[in-house]
């Protein structure tokens, strides 16, 4: 195997970053995980090695942010790509420690920078997010939306992280910068054997619903049901992450095929569909055949009404689209939540 068809992925263990993993495999790239286990656990790895059976699969617990071990990493592995999704991402906990948010995302990035430059190792792809463009006067949002000033911490630290992902692929030559800018990723792999893994009460929609499908939350609260939307719920694009590991892949295939028009370059991972918060319930009671406690409450601050993308971008060059239906996800991710139950 070449160094071109091996892949570094920071935050490996973690939900996407797991999900990428066994995409990357089946379309027979090579992966090294390396990961803290911060917000993750060495399930998620025996996961991975279950559905590709690369039970060599190798894994290092390392923190990105300790310079002297990820050069380590460096010394005694080739590999021309790397996929940094190492970060804390809890956004209101961002704002309550707004410093361990920045020492941890920007520090653990610019160190991956600054060994794939000193490395020569020319592929970065950043986990960027759909936070990055607020509260958008145009819907969908394209990638020349403008991005709005954030409104945390987190979210600030993915706006900087794009600008410095920017500003060092245009300085240093040969360094290539792709960030795909995720919109609300949900569901499960479909063996259920990896997906999210919440620490204590869940901030996002889906956790929370098939919680409380599981009995383990009493009552789902939908924040607002007074949005200047359809059914006054908030509107979202919900991109299965079976279909948006499959995204990474991609954009891989171009950063190693040499196709990149520029050396920073950004697309929009999403479906391209407003969901709503109460249509993605219904949706859930009903491929799942169950009732889900729910009622509506007040609005929940800092929520936007409606937020999803246009993804012709990655459409059209990417050549990647997402493909599996809103009632495949929803009833991946419950199956994921009773595979929960029983380990
Ligand atoms: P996650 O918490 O499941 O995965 C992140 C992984 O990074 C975890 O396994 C954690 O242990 C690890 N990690 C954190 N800091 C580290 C460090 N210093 N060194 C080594 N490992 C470290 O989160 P996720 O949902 O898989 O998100 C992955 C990336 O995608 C993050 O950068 C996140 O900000 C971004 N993102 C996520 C979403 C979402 O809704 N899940 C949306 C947009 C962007
Ligand atoms: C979705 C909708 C809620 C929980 C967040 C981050 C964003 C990105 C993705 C990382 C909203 C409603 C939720 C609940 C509810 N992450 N909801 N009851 O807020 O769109 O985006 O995750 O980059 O940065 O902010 O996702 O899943 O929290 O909420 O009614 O118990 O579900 O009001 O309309 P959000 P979410």
């Amino acid at each position: 195997m070449t160094s071109n068809k091996t892949v570094l992925i920071s935050g490996g263990a973690g939900y996407i970053g797991s999900h990428t993993a066994v995409e990357l495999i089946n379309a027979n790239y090579d992966v090294i995980i390396i990961d803290n286990l911060s917000n993750s656990e060495l399930s998620a790895i025996d996961g991975i090695k279950k559905i590709t059976g690369r039970q060599d699969l190798t894994f290092i617990q390392v923190d990105t942010c300790d310079y002297e071990a990820l050069k380590k990493v460096f010394d005694n592995y080739q590999f021309d790509s790397v996929i940094h999704f190492a970060a804390f991402k809890a956004v209101g906990e961002s704002v309550d420690e707004p410093l361990k948010y920045y020492m941890n995302n920007l520090m653990s990035f610019m160190n991956i920078i600054d060994l794939m430059k000193k490395y020569e190792r020319p592929n970065v792809l950043f986990s960027s997010s759909a936070t990055v463009y607020g509260e958008s006067d145009d819907l969908p949002v394209t990638e020349e939306s403008p991005r709005m000033p954030a409104t945390s911490p987190y979210g600030n630290t993915k706006q900087m992280a794009e600008d410095i992902l920017r500003d060092c692929a245009n300085a240093y030559k040969g360094l290539h910068g792709i960030a795909l800018r995720y919109f609300n990723p949900i569901g499960a792999h479909p063996s259920a054997l990896i997906g999210e893994l919440p620490r204590g009460v869940p901030n996002n929609l889906v956790p929370y619903i098939t919680q409380t499908a599981a009995g383990i939350r009493e009552c789902l609260n939908v924040f607002g049901g007074d949005y200047p939307t359809p059914d006054g719920s908030c509107l979202r694009d919900f991109i299965d992450i079976v279909d948006l590991a499959r995204a990474h892949v991609a954009t891989i295939d171009r950063m190693t095929q040499g196709k990149m028009e520029a050396p920073y370059e950004i697309f929009n991972i999403g479906t391209g569909r407003p969901v709503s918060v109460l249509e993605l319930i219904t949706t859930f009671e009903h491929v799942n055949n169950l009732n889900l406690p729910y009622r509506i409450t007040d609005r929940r601050q800092g929520d936007i009404a409606a937020l999803w993308a246009d993804v012709t971008r990655a459409n059209e060059v990417l050549g990647w689209k997402a493909s599996r239906s809103l009632d495949q996800t929803l009833s991946a991710a419950w199956a994921w939540q009773k595979h929960l139950a029983q380990i």
